[in-house]
């Protein structure tokens, strides 16, 4: 990877980005989102999370299974605004 990578393809944050962020003490999942914006794209973070959660493991030595992801907030998946709407699904009736 070189600075210039791109982890988050949704916010366009780079490895470079990521990198001195951690170095300036920001060594969460949560911290790194709310400064970088990083995991709140289109994607909501499935994207770039687990490229994350690498890096701050690599460079904290904090083994990746304790570096907890950041809270997600609903909706999850893509819905339209009709279901949340209560109209009925198109498909199915
Ligand atoms: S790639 Fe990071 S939010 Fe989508």
């Amino acid at each position: 990877m070189t600075e210039d990578t791109i982890i988050c393809r949704c916010e366009d944050v780079t490895y470079g980005q990521i990198v001195r962020a951690i170095d300036q003490g920001f060594a969460t999942m949560e911290e790194i989102k709310r400064m970088l914006r990083c995991g709140m794209g289109a994607c909501q973070g499935r994207t770039c999370g687990q490229l994350i959660a690498q890096i701050i493991s690599a460079r904290t030595g904090k083994p990746l299974g304790q570096i907890a992801q950041p809270t997600f907030r609903p909706p999850a998946m893509p819905t339209e605004l009709a279901i949340l709407a209560g109209e009925p699904d198109e498909e199915t009736s």
